[in-house]
């Protein structure tokens, strides 16, 4: 998470996540379910613009790059894939996890200050990469800068688990092995890996998913994932993939089962439907290959096609 400093103003680029292991071991008494998942950053960025201001005020623009405001969005459709939104609606104002990270980050500090937060968002919403939860950790890594409230990151990680399980993770360098409800952060080092993403013109909600989730009878772990990674070795990654939610996902939209076979078609290494959903990747040999796959998967008319590579989160 790069913070780029403009006079008094801070802009932060959050990347979007995709988990390329995810496994459900159990439900637990609170609500969520215990998992095991593998995280890694990519290069599809919203950016954070924090501007700090004296009143005490705490006020957030948010905007789909391209000019469309965030509600608009929502009603713009693309006439050949139905009557559908592209990217998802996203909340405005105090609805926004970017709204309620500044203003908890605030209160636990016992700060006065206040500022203007401009979003503009570039991840597609209710896809399963994350956005809502990076843009929320480049909210607290800016406003601890620009308040100069000095927080350390593991201070910033705990307030960041109770805004959502996703959130620490957007606080690591961009890979990591996730337990707990998410929260628990095992940090792997960095890795390249090249990447086709889309967003199906259909978003799904991550409580649906998990509520129609049965956890695994014989978990697996992602250890061999962690060795295959390590020794960077693309196609033993794409051996052990593997997504718990993703067959619950299947029965509340028939777009898992229809990018599943996309991505068969197009002869990719590996590919797997994203955390709860709804976006689906594939990965690719080398950045020639994913701008091939991606260039197909365009012309498939399936979605909002994304041809990414692994990012450093920080
Ligand atoms: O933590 P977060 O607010 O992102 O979670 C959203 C919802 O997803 C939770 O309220 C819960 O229904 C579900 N969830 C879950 N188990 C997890 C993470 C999320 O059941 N490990």
């Amino acid at each position: 998470m790069h913070i780029r400093h403009l006079g008094t103003e801070l802009e932060i680029d959050a990347p979007a996540k995709i988990n390329l292991f995810l496994e459900v071991l159990g439900k637990r008494a609170d609500g969520y379910h215990e998992i095991e998942t593998l995280l890694v950053a990519v290069t599809v960025y919203d950016t954070v613009v924090f501007i700090p201001r004296s009143d005490g005020e705490i006020e957030l623009a948010c905007q789909w790059a391209g000019g469309f405001t965030a509600r608009d969005n929502a009603l713009r459709k693309d006439p050949s894939l139905g009557d559908q939104p592209i990217a998802g609606e996203i909340p405005v104002g105090r609805e926004n996890l970017v709204w309620r990270a500044a203003m908890l980050l605030r209160e636990r500090a016992g700060c006065h200050r206040g500022a203007t937060i401009k979003l503009l968002k570039r991840i597609p919403a209710a896809a399963g990469l994350g956005g809502a939860s990076s843009d929320a950790a480049a909210t607290l890594v800016a406003a601890n800068a620009a308040w100069q409230l000095g927080w350390t990151r593991e201070r910033l990680a705990e307030l960041a688990a109770e805004l959502g399980s996703d959130v620490p993770f957007f606080l690591t360098r961009g890979a990591a092995v996730c337990r707990g409800r998410g929260e628990c952060i095992e940090p792997l080092a960095p890795l390249r890996l090249h990447l086709v993403i889309v967003r199906p013109p259909i978003g799904l909600s991550t409580p649906r998913v998990y509520k129609e989730c049965q956890p695994t009878a014989a978990p697996r772990g992602a250890g061999l994932l962690v060795t295959a990674l390590t020794r960077g070795d693309p196609t033993g990654v794409a051996r052990q993939l593997g997504n718990d939610l993703a067959r619950p996902a299947a029965k509340l939209t028939s777009w898992i089962q229809r990018l599943q076979e996309e991505f068969e078609r197009q002869g990719v290494l590996g590919y797997q439907m994203s955390g709860s959903g709804s976006s689906y990747f594939g990965l690719c040999r080398s950045a020639r290959h994913s701008r091939r796959i991606a260039a197909r998967l365009r012309s498939r008319r399936v979605g909002a096609v994304f041809c990414t590579t692994t990012a450093a989160a920080n």
